[in-house]
């Protein structure tokens, strides 16, 4: 029987075309596992027709002043607001998370696009001063050419948008491939990026594998960038198959974050924020607190009122604004978090949660209940990253143990510390080993004003949002303008300059 679920095509040149080959896949509704939408099992055929119509578009929208490419992007950012409900609705029923993060996430993207539609103003270079007379020096940012935008399910418009439209703002055009799980969410950015007046070919859109169409459009020797959130071990391959090409690999990967509770810290305020960082979007976010690192004094009562308040913890239809918490996204996900419970019930302490819930229109999907262990630092469960709803609590004697534990896992995306001590709190700042530091604040929530990215295997030093993005897109050209009329030699004729 034919799927119900709305079927989309690749957007290639500015249309929405027939792929070249017949396979499609579905994506499905993570509460119900009801089919969402349906998409083009893309080939490297369709990689190669629409890395072919960015090129063909690339002249043309670079030579579109940036200022120009700004107002195209606020118009973007205006249908989006229109649209905020409707996506919100959609990201939730696609991806699972609950409603209020579904909206949040939209919010998310259209405060990026209005920010960079801003630096369509501004993409700021630098003057410097010469060594030598009557000449000028500076430098200007270029676009790059034809970039790639692989995106992950957890943040499906979200995380586009970051890429999206800081890649056209500084001039460049794009193929986004975005995650199956989450192609619908995708194709919807997609259609209003359309509608705002994105010329054709400058945004294009190819659904499909990883290891069909994702390494395809790496490998094309006409893409000079790739950026890509996802996985560390996907992200290692992507980063070893663009360096053949010796191209720019921009890769937003793990993270176990953790959140630090002093002896003197707000304890309610605490409360609220590690429940927030570790089940918020069910713990599957990039920056979810993962570790919950206590010093002794107050490590019982924080860890009792902890788990007393995921007793009344409200988990189901994420579509429902009574629900804290929906279900994970997929199968696979849910298989991969039930196993790294399995090996906390044998390392470690459970001490809430644990058991996949059952039951009801629980029995249609993927929910599971919000688990904590008690656990030693260097178990697994508190070392590797799980991306579920599964927090690990670690009792620590003091500050310096609370960074040494906090700092020695392979990863450093974000990262948090509750103390009402100011001192130590800019201590904790040049102290831990991550891109991001919360001071009395939870671990989720980075606002996209500021760099987003992470250390060690985070990632491989590049930052996205903020002015990162900008440096993200571009090339830096230095710029040397010699007004003298006379042939001036940097280094040999400073000496002797009269
Ligand atoms: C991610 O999970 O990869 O800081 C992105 C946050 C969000 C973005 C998360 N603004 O939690």
């Amino acid at each position: 029987m034919p799927s119900r679920a709305p079927s989309y095509g690749l957007f290639i040149g500015g249309k929405w075309v027939a792929p070249t080959g017949a396979k499609r896949f579905e994506s499905v509704n993570p509460s119900t596992r009801e089919p969402v939408g349906s998409f083009v099992q893309g080939t490297a055929a369709d990689v190669g027709r629409s890395v072919g119509a960015a090129e063909q578009a690339f002249r043309g929208w670079k030579e579109t002043p940036a200022p120009k490419r700004g107002e195209i992007l606020l118009e973007v950012a205006r249908l989006m607001k229109r649209r905020k409900d409707d996506l919100g609705r959609l990201v939730s029923t696609e991806m699972g998370k609950v409603i209020s993060e579904g909206l949040g996430e939209v919010q998310e993207s259209i405060d990026f696009i209005e920010y960079m539609a801003g630096e369509g103003r501004r993409l700021f270079g630098e003057t410097v001063p010469s060594e030598l007379r009557s000449k000028f020096c500076l430098t200007v940012r270029q676009a790059k050419g034809v970039v790639v935008c692989i995106s992950p399910w957890n943040f499906p418009t979200a995380i586009p948008n970051w890429k999206i439209a800081a890649a056209l703002i500084t001039g460049n055009s794009v193929v986004f491939k975005p995650a199956s799980a989450t192609a619908r969410c995708g194709a919807e950015v997609v259609k209003i990026y359309e509608e705002g007046g994105v010329p054709p070919g400058v945004l294009n859109f190819v659904t499909g594998s990883g290891g069909v169409v994702g390494n395809a459009l790496i490998e094309d020797p006409r893409v000079r960038t790739v950026s890509f959130t996802g996985g560390v071990e996907t992200g290692r391959e992507v980063y070893v198959r663009g360096a053949k090409g010796l191209k720019m690999v921009h890769l937003e990967l793990g993270g176990k974050n953790p959140v630090i509770v002093m002896d003197d810290a707000d304890l309610d305020l605490a409360l609220d924020g590690v429940l927030f960082g570790a089940f918020g979007t069910a713990g599957q976010r990039c920056t979810a607190t993962s570790r919950l690192i206590v010093q002794a004094k107050v490590y019982d009562g924080f860890l009792r009122r902890l788990t007393e308040r995921l007793e009344d913890f409200p988990v189901g239809d994420p579509l429902d604004p009574k629900t804290a918490m929906g279900p994970v996204a997929s199968a696979d996900q849910e298989k991969k978090i039930l196993e790294y419970i399995a090996i906390g019930k044998k390392e470690a302490k459970l001490r809430v949660g644990g058991e996949k819930l059952t039951g009801g229109a629980y029995d249609r999907g993927y929910f599971l209940e919000p688990t904590i262990f008690e656990t030693k630092h260097g178990s697994r469960i508190s070392k590797e990253e799980i991306f579920g709803p599964v927090l690990s609590v670690i009792r620590v004697a003091d500050y310096a143990e609370a960074v040494r534990v906090a700092n020695d896992v392979e990863y450093g995306l974000s990262s948090a510390i509750y103390t009402r001590d100011v001192n130590r709190a800019f201590r904790a700042i040049d102290d831990l080993e991550a891109g991001i530091t919360y001071i009395n604040a939870p671990t989720i929530g980075a606002e996209v004003q500021l760099p987003f990215g992470g250390v060690k295997n985070t990632g491989n030093g590049g930052r996205e949002a903020g002015s990162a993005a900008i440096e993200e897109f571009t090339e830096i050209k230095s710029v040397f303008v010699d007004f003298s009329s006379k042939l001036q030699k940097a280094q040999i004729d400073s000496e002797t300059a009269a």
